[in-house]
């Protein structure tokens, strides 16, 4: 076998992956279901980023008003000199400028994702248009063991958790996040949690099924990412995306419904799909003033503060 071989020939897919063990359990469950943190690899990301401008998904552009009109008083009230502000699921930290902005005398700032194209391009704008500032990315999965960088330590630290990527965790989920996050950011931690509250159904189903199909694409390119890694067969077009509001759970609920029954082929085994059954993907809870204080309180946390846009509402709360 010659180097240019061993170039050009695609490396085994692995089937010990975290990603890998997740599809087997998933897809063999007797309801189907894939973590959604795996939507973003490279293109999921940069769906994601799409969908932020689409006409009907209004949380990015209603949090990023809220967040313009309060950032001095969040960075007053959270952001003390010297500190660092640590950020959950960063994605392309768009959000996140206008605390930096209103806090230039921050120490660091340390993006946690687990889309490594996410994190690279992000850091990379960062240092380029904040010079000054340190930028000390982890490449994780939140819901796991990570170290902060050496740098945070005896700091003042400031959490951050901004899209509502907290209603992607049921509510004990939640809870148990947000007390994991309080134990390792340490004593007199703040954090600043921002989350869609409960509003008109048709306006949280179009948010999640916009009429330009990107939400459906990045729905579907969870199966695109299990052909590409894990040595997958499924046609896509086989599969249907859904938007439905649980109204009994409070949440969006994201499914791809199966057009007809088929047996795919995935991570080197196989997986029986009857028509119209679905594979559930992803949880968007939604909440209110009260079920965020109540999650927070389980947690350890107290709203210290909480800010809420004009219709369509979504909430920015000071954590203490
Ligand atoms: C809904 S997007 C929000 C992105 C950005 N914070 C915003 O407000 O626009 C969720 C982000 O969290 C990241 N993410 C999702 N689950 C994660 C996990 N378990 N660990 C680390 N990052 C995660 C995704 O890669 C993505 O960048």
């Amino acid at each position: 076998m010659s180097l240019t071989d061993l170039a050009i020939r695609p490396a085994p897919a692995r089937h010990d992956t975290p990603f890998a063990r997740d599809v087997i359990e998933g897809l063999s469950a007797a309801r189907k279901r894939l973590p959604s943190k795996h939507f973003y690899d490279r293109l999921g990301s940069d769906l994601f980023e799409q969908i932020c401008d689409l006409p009907e998904y209004y949380p990015t552009r209603t949090e990023t008003a809220l967040m313009r009109d309060i950032a001095p008083a969040l960075a007053e009230a959270a952001l003390p000199e010297g500190s660092v502000l640590v950020e959950y699921g960063s994605g392309a930290s768009t959000k996140t400028r206008l605390l930096l902005d209103a806090a230039p005398r921050l120490r660091a700032y340390v993006p946690i994702d687990i889309s490594l194209s996410a994190l690279e391009a992000a850091s990379a704008a960062l240092r380029r248009d904040y010079p000054a500032l340190r930028v000390e990315p982890v490449l994780a999965d939140f819901t796991a063991a990570f170290e902060l960088p050496a740098s945070a330590r005896g700091r003042p630290l400031t959490g951050y958790f901004p899209g509502s990527t907290i209603g992607n965790f049921t509510p004990a989920e939640a809870a148990g996040f947000l007390a994991r996050a309080r134990r390792r950011l340490g004593p007199g931690a703040r954090f600043i949690l921002g989350a869609d509250l409960v509003k008109s159904e048709h306006t949280l189903v179009a948010a999640y099924d916009d009429a330009a199909g990107v939400t459906a694409a990045f729905n579907r390119n969870l199966l695109g990412r299990i052909n590409r890694e894990l040595d997958g067969d499924i046609d896509l077009t086989a599969f249907a995306h859904r938007a439905v509001w649980n109204r009994a759970e409070s949440r969006i609920e994201m499914h791809l419904a199966s057009l007809k029954p088929q047996t795919v082929e995935a991570a080197g085994r196989r997986f029986h799909f009857d028509e119209g059954e679905t594979i559930h993907t992803e949880n968007c809870c939604k909440f209110t003033r009260e079920s965020l204080a109540q999650i927070a309180a389980k947690a350890g946390w107290s709203v210290q503060d909480l800010w809420v846009s004009p219709e369509p509402e979504f909430a920015v709360a000071l954590l203490l």
